[in-house]
């Protein structure tokens, strides 16, 4: 393994799209950072058996003290960062008129104040290399409305803006910032939703054009992409789309199913 080695840093890299964007990034010579409340033994394991570098870490990203250790811990460990994947979130459905102000204010603590802070922290030191991509997994429900959504909806919304606003700022001094935006992904966190009785796999694949969810791997090749400064080089405030063709469709029911 050599200093020149790319190490990358996934938040909530223990289960999910996560994961499967740390094995990826493994796979394509990164040495891996993975923060997550929970352990992250499985994944780091998954990485280590195929032969590359990960580290855990547990913690939580609206700790600001843990973070204050956190970072330099994580640039310490391989001297280096060069991508930051901001993936870590929580979901909340419920009616607007019945969401609790502290369930507001936690979704915003983790789906968009912890992405500021991880980026501002990280992007100070990407600064003064003047290199460096970071990749926020926003949602299509930062794109477009979905009902029962107000906190979860406005936290990706807001992680939008903050990906195009932090490309205007940092662009012309050599770190990117841009988000993956996909639509209905089948992690442990749709389960739970729908272990909920909010929606069914029915309602997501009637919708979407290509008529299935995405998976882990969709998404991660995404990330994958725009984390890599020789892909997507010149890509900087992008929302790339991993949805199936969801935002694209404006086609009513009957005519979108006798497409099929
Ligand atoms: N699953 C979907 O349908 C879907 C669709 C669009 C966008 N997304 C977004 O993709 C990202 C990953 O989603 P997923 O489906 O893999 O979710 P998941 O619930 O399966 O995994 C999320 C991971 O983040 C970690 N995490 C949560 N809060 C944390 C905190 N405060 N500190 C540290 N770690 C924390 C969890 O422990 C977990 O390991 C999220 O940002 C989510 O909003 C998911």
């Amino acid at each position: 393994m050599s200093a020149d080695q790319r190490v990358a840093v996934v938040a909530g890299g223990g289960r999910g799209i996560g994961r499967r964007t740390a094995e990826l990034l493994a796979g394509r010579g990164y040495r891996l950072i993975i923060i997550d409340l929970q352990d992250s033994l499985d994944t780091v394991n998954a990485i280590e058996s195929a032969g590359n570098e990960a580290s855990g870490y547990v913690g939580d990203l609206t700790d600001q003290i843990a973070m204050e250790h956190f970072v330099p811990w994580a640039f310490d460990r391989w001297g280096r960062v060069d991508a930051l994947v901001n993936n870590a979130g929580i979901s909340l459905i419920a009616p607007a008129e019945h969401t609790t102000l502290s369930d507001f204010r936690r979704v915003l603590e983790v789906n968009l104040v912890a992405p500021f802070l991880l980026s501002q922290s990280f992007g100070a030191r990407m600064l003064e290399t003047r290199s460096g991509s970071i990749v926020n997994v926003a949602s299509i429900a930062g794109l477009v409305g979905v009902a029962d959504r107000a906190a979860y909806n406005a936290s990706k919304h807001g992680l939008v803006g903050l990906t195009r606003t932090l490309a205007a700022e940092w662009g012309g001094r050599g770190v990117r910032v841009n988000a993956v935006c996909p639509g209905w992904v089948k992690t442990e966190m749709d389960a739970a939703d729908q272990a909920r009785g909010t929606y069914s796999d029915a309602d997501i694949t009637t919708r979407v054009p290509m008529a299935r969810f995405a998976t882990p791997g969709d998404v991660a090749r995404a990330i994958a992409f725009l984390a890599d400064d020789q892909e997507s080089a010149f890509v900087n405030g992008h929302t790339l789309v991993v949805d199936g063709g969801w935002t694209a469709d404006g086609s009513w029911e009957s005519l979108r199913l006798q497409k099929r």
